[in-house]
């Protein structure tokens, strides 16, 4: 089959792509001809221009949902309506249950790292709050948890559905430049201050932001949630991290994401929308850590860079913030 096809027929791939309808029937799926077809349409898929496949997704989303009431009632039962639905999930997999199984593996992590009902929590780039709706019934009255984004439409939703019943849950909307999420703010975020003071949080979570941030951002990011961190708190981010090891991977394709591009101390996958996914020298990342003093406790390999074949689809770091370290004094 050509893989330069005409327009119409590329639109219509695609679009069967996504509504799930069109030529891949559940049976074909299972077939090597099931399998040729979902590789040309993947390869059709990444010929659509960005308006076009944001147009699809949310098309998608949108008749997912519809069959997805009782759904969703089984799986979130009375927290159904802190749950957005797919059509809002604009970033990451338009599912329930991808979305609740993303939100409680990362909570047992934060619990294994000494997470209690009293913690201060601050969730840095908390999109549309996948994170968040674990922590609801477990942090208490004394707790607080700070979410920070620059998704304003995803801040405001969480903001009028989550604060009124939760009084010490917060979310934020930083007006910071992200040339893929906020491309509009001019203030950048390898300058940006958190509006926290200094050493106010036990535990500061940071999933899949660097993905989409640079060098000199990552870095200004990784100082910043030090300097929020209390002494003995705990900081858990997570990364494309490069090395030699998954450079050979990306360079033999075995990687999920082809991050074939140097910038920095990066490696992105668009050399023009450096931010759609940037991998990171994992040195680097470790150097920023060291800059403010905090120590990497644990360190463990995603399957992303197909290094790993179980467990996060990201690498992750967990640093801890020694009890010695100075407030307000970590450049
Ligand atoms: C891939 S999503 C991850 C969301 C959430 N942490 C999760 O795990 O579901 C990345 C999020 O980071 C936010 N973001 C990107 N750059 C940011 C920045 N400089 N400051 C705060 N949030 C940012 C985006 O708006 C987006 O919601």
């Amino acid at each position: 089959m050509s893989l330069n096809p005409h327009p119409t027929l590329l639109a219509y791939h695609s679009i069967g792509l996504l509504l799930d309808w069109g030529p891949i029937s559940e049976q074909s799926r299972q077939t090597k001809e099931g399998d040729d077809m979902k590789g040309l349409k993947k390869k059709l898929w990444m010929k659509l221009p960005r308006p076009a496949k944001n147009v699809l997704k949310t098309a998608r989303a949108v008749v997912k949902d519809i069959n997805s009431r009782k759904l969703r009632a089984e799986l979130f039962g009375g927290d159904e309506c802190f749950v957005p639905k797919l059509v809002q999930m604009r970033d990451g997999p338009q599912d329930y249950h991808v979305f609740k199984a993303s939100g409680l593996s990362h909570f047992e992590t934060l619990k294994k790292s000494g997470l209690s009902p009293d913690s201060t929590v601050l969730d840095v780039g908390c999109g549309i709050g996948r994170k968040t709706l674990p922590l609801l019934h477990y942090l208490s009255q004394e707790a607080r948890y700070d979410g920070i984004d620059t998704d304003a439409e995803s801040v405001l939703w969480l903001k009028r559905r989550i604060e009124p019943r939760f009084p010490n849950f917060h979310f934020s909307d930083v007006s910071v430049h992200n040339g893929k999420y906020n491309a509009g703010a001019t203030v950048s975020a390898a300058n940006y201050r958190f509006p926290f003071d200094d050493g106010i949080y036990d535990f500061v979570i940071a999933d899949a932001i660097f993905t989409n941030m640079l060098g000199d951002e990552t870095r200004n990011y990784i100082h910043e949630m030090a300097r929020v961190l209390k002494p003995g708190g705990r900081l858990l981010s997570s990364y494309f991290l490069t090395d030699s090891q998954t450079s050979t991977l990306i360079r033999e394709g075995r990687s999920a994401v082809p991050l074939l591009h140097p910038l920095g101390v990066c490696l992105v996958a668009e050399k023009d929308h450096p931010n759609e996914a940037v991998g990171i020298d994992a040195d680097f990342v470790f150097r920023c850590h060291s800059e403010v003093g905090l120590n990497i406790v644990e360190r463990g390999f995603g399957t992303w860079s197909g290094r790993a074949d179980q467990g996060n689809y990201l690498d992750v770091i967990v640093a801890s913030k020694p009890m010695g370290v100075k407030e307000g004094n970590l450049e």
